[in-house]
């Protein structure tokens, strides 16, 4: 597949040039998530799956208009599976200044279309690892998304849970430390792993979690993070 007009509106696969423009009408179609182009590089561009006909774009008088990207496996997250059925669907977006006249749902269908092409007969949408942009599609805040994946027939697999504070003028709060305190009396340690502990740390994460965590942990860890992002407890 390579590219389907329509109207004057193109939609084809990612070629090199589109990666500015993709960026900013990224920023402009979801300013809750904005993302850089160094994300963009590592997220998408880097991704040993990445496959350039997959990021289907769609271009007017040479203007960029929005995207879709899907994605399968070309390099097995473990072992030897590649699950040859499974494709997903990372992100999708649509210029504010362009919606509402179908193109949302043609740069979707065309995405999907990439991937029964490819053979894929079951697609998810966000859940892709290694390199997952969004946890999930929220609704509050993407409620024409949430509209158009329902009318293609997604549907909710599950939620993901997030959290924050604020670090600033934070404190370990009494009990805490008391719990950390007798805890330690019976003989838990907490802290940064030191080298050989990752050894028991990857095969915990790994085995007892996903094999992404253990994944994640190595790629960090490789890549250059400090060992002091981690703290484990023994
Ligand atoms: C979701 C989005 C891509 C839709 O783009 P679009 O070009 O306006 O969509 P279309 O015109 O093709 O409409 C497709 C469907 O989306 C839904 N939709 C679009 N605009 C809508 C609105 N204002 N209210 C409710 N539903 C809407 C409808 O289900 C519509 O189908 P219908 O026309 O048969 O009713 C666009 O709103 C967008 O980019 N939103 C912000 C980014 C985002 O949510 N990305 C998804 C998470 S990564």
């Amino acid at each position: 597949m390579s590219s389907t007009p329509v109207g004057s509106r193109e939609i084809r696969g990612f070629r090199a040039g589109d990666g500015p423009p993709l960026v900013a009408a990224w920023c402009r179609s979801a300013p809750v998530d904005p993302i850089t182009p160094d994300r963009f590089r590592t997220l998408v561009l880097l991704d040993a799956n990445f496959d350039p006909e997959g990021l289907r774009v769609a271009v007017a008088g040479g203007r960029l208009l929005g995207a879709a990207y899907a994605v399968r496996r070309l390099t097995p997250l473990h072992g030897t599976d590649l699950e040859p059925e499974q494709g997903w669907i990372p992100f999708f977006f649509v210029d504010p200044a362009a919606r509402g006249q179908g193109l949302g749902r043609l740069l979707l269908t065309d995405a999907l279309n990439w991937l029964r092409a490819q053979g894929r007969t079951t697609v998810d949408f966000s859940s892709y690892t290694p390199h997952y942009i969004l946890p999930g599609l929220d609704a509050a805040t993407y409620p024409e998304a949430a509209k158009l994946l329902d009318s293609l027939e997604f549907r909710t697999l599950y939620e993901a849970a997030a959290m924050d504070r604020s670090l600033v003028g934070h404190r370990m709060p009494d009990a805490v430390a008391r719990r950390r305190d007798e805890l330690a009396l019976q003989g838990y340690r907490f802290g940064t792993p030191a080298d050989d502990d990752l050894v028991e740390l990857i095969a915990l994460a790994g085995n007892h979690f996903t094999r992404d965590w253990a994944r994640a942990i190595r790629e960090c860890l490789a890549g250059g993070a400090p060992a002091d992002r981690i703290v484990v407890v023994r």
